[in-house]
């Protein structure tokens, strides 16, 4: 497997970082790429992967010429794309009486509209790829995987971020129907709902809103961006080779719970 290339948006920092040092420890070539190029670059550095293990991409995911050079620019580094986590996203604040409506195109453009372009170019180039073969009976042998960070939002609604929750909603069916789309060819695609992780998104949507989380928060705490790249790893691999269509929430237990936690039950975050 140590041949396989993925790319993994919005890979600067966060959850996409957490996922590419994944994809790289367990033996893929992948691609960065973020809006972000300073940021990019450092995440590049830290990696210290060499050039041959991973590379930086400048994208704004929610322009089609610029997911066209994702693509073309990964391809012409590795000669090939196995895999694609749809990570880039960014929540803006604001509920039906307050949210601007340039505000509500951008969330959209970035979260869906970005995940749909460039789905739509891999998927493209996977399928070529699978119809070129002399023999489509090995359709196993390349394993192709898509891989979507929704959020627990796509099920359960945040009041004060309504684009955000409408966003992760359409992500989910664009998982469900892409899936149905391309099981012909093999291709699985699949999405990973996480709760709440420590990262820079969750700093600025929760602010002193921690307290809130943690009381419909069954483990007590929020999670760390390895603990959604650990499943991510699952979903890019071979031991997922029958999950296609779904989502795998990694929240702690807040999905299954009604009511709230007593503060007792909450542990020191970490
Ligand atoms: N942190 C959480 O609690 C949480 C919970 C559920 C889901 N998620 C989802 O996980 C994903 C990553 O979130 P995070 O917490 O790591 O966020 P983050 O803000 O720490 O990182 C997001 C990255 O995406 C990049 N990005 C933003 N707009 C982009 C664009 N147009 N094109 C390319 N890159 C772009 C940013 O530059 C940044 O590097 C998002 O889709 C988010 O909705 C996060």
């Amino acid at each position: 497997m140590s041949e396989r290339v993925f790319i993994v948006t919005g890979a600067a920092k966060g959850i996409g970082y957490a996922c590419a040092r994944r994809l790289i420890a367990d033996g893929y070539k992948v691609a960065l790429a973020d809006i972000d190029q300073a940021d990019g670059k450092k995440a590049l550095d830290q990696l210290n992967a060499g050039k041959d293990k991973a590379i930086f991409i400048e994208c704004d995911v929610s322009e089609k010429l610029e997911v066209h050079n994702l693509v073309a620019e990964t391809l012409s580094a590795f000669g090939r794309i196995d895999g694609l986590i749809n990570n880039a996203g960014i929540a803006l604040k604001g509920g039906a009486l307050d949210l601007e409506e340039s505000d509500f195109d951008r969330v959209l453009a970035v979260n869906l509209r970005g995940a749909f372009l460039v789905s739509k170019a891999v998927a493209k180039y996977m399928v070529e790829e699978i119809e070129g073969r002399e023999d489509r009976s090995r359709l196993t042998e390349r394993p192709y995987s898509i891989i979507n960070m929704s959020s627990i939002n796509d099920t359960v609604a945040l009041p004060d971020y309504l684009a955000y929750t409408v966003s992760k909603g359409g992500l989910l069916q664009m998982t469900r129907s892409m899936a149905l789309e391309l099981a012909p060819f093999g291709i699985r695609v699949n999405a990973i709902g996480p709760g709440s992780v420590k990262t820079d998104m969750l700093s600025g949507v929760a602010g002193d809103a921690l307290e809130k989380i943690h009381s419909r928060t069954p483990l007590g705490r929020v999670a760390l961006p390895d603990e959604i790249a650990g499943v991510a790893s699952f979903l890019a691999g071979e031991d997922s080779s029958y999950i296609t269509g779904q989502c795998i929430y990694v929240d702690g237990g807040r999905l299954a719970l009604n009511y709230t936690m007593s503060p007792r039950t909450v542990i020191e975050d970490i």
